[in-house]
């Protein structure tokens, strides 16, 4: 069987972290491609030399040229400018969509029956632009913010009660802004529910530093945002889809009336194997939990709305 290909769009912090999960996980053959020219060439040729030493065969290959993605299996997107202390998600929509824009071409052209992993913030507007520019159909266009923001979750759970992050299953869903959805109805640490385990005034505590965990990260780095944590979940999002595990993760996913929601990207639990997203799993949530995607949706409907004023104004 023939090796697969995974184009890495964006050879920044998270595309280079991308580019060596890859390769210590022996998922495929790399493309790096950026548009600074030496960057992704300089970052391949250094992951290449430590192959002998970590025992990986893929080949990885750096460029500034599409041409080199051509039949990718798997496009992840970083392309874009990452925020600084003082900025929200939201405040790099302008850029990064002409950004997004250009790139979802050249994966339509070259890699058009790739699984494509959108992960540039604002990653649902984002998301959303990639499926539009690209025509994919809605199984192989996703976004990560889910798997991202639950692991933090369980982080800050396993810290807290001082247990095995692999006891802790949590789920955040909903937007990936300050009104993300951490579901406390379904977190749970070796079964035992977390209401039975942290009382409520602290759970709220936890999960307010979830909704604000990226920030954090920021306001600590000051030159740029979160890469190792981001580039982790993309790769278990590729795992899942390279192996056929269809395995239940929260991604942002199309959604045609589940969760009553129509024609937006949204974070909600979804399958993933070798036919993408191929289910998106409807979980009863709690009247707050409810509210709260509801707020988040909204969030997430205005942002497109930016969205399209900025490309109506840039057409
Ligand atoms: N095409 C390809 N790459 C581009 C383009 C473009 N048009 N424009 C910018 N880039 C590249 C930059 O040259 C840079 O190398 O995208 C890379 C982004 O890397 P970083 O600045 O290190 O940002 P990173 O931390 O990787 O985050 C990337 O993911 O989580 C989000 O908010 C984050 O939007 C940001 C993105």
């Amino acid at each position: 069987m023939a090796r697969k290909k995974i184009a890495l769009i964006g050879a920044g912090n998270i595309g280079g972290t991308l580019a060596h999960l890859c390769a210590l996980k022996g998922l495929g053959d790399v493309v790096l491609y950026d548009v600074v020219d030496g960057l992704p060439q300089g970052k391949a040729l250094d992951l290449l030399e430590a192959g002998p030493i970590e025992g990986y065969d893929v080949n990885l290959v750096g460029t500034t040229s599409y041409t080199e993605i051509q039949e990718a299996d798997v496009c992840i997107v970083t392309a874009g400018l990452a925020r600084k202390p003082g900025m929200s998600r939201d405040d790099l929509l302008g850029i990064n969509c002409k950004i997004m824009r250009e790139v979802s071409e050249n994966i339509a052209k070259y890699a058009p029956n790739s699984f494509l992993i959108v992960i540039t913030n604002p990653l649902d507007a984002m998301v959303t632009l990639a499926k539009r520019v690209t025509g994919f159909p809605k199984n192989r266009v996703v976004g990560q913010a889910g798997v991202l923001d639950s692991s933090r979750y369980r982080t800050f759970i396993a810290q807290e009660l001082n247990v095995s992050v692999q006891n802790v299953t949590a789920m955040v869903l909903g937007g990936h802004g300050d009104d993300m959805v951490p579901v406390r109805s379904y977190c749970q640490v070796a079964g035992i529910s977390i209401e039975r385990l942290i009382s409520a005034e602290r759970l709220e505590e936890i999960e307010n530093r979830v909704r604000q965990a990226g920030g954090e990260i920021v306001a600590l780095l000051k030159t740029g945002s979160a890469f190792y944590s981001p580039a982790s979940a993309a790769i278990q999002m590729t795992e899942a889809y390279l192996y056929d595990k269809k395995h239940i993760l929260p991604c942002a996913a199309y959604l045609e009336g589940e969760y009553g929601i129509e024609g937006v990207y949204f974070g909600v639990p979804v399958s993933i194997g070798a036919g993408g997203v191929e289910r998106v799993v409807d979980i009863a949530l709690s009247d707050k939990e409810k509210q709260e995607m509801q707020g988040s949706v909204s969030h997430v409907q205005e942002l497109i709305a930016a969205m399209d004023n900025v490309l109506a104004q840039s057409a």
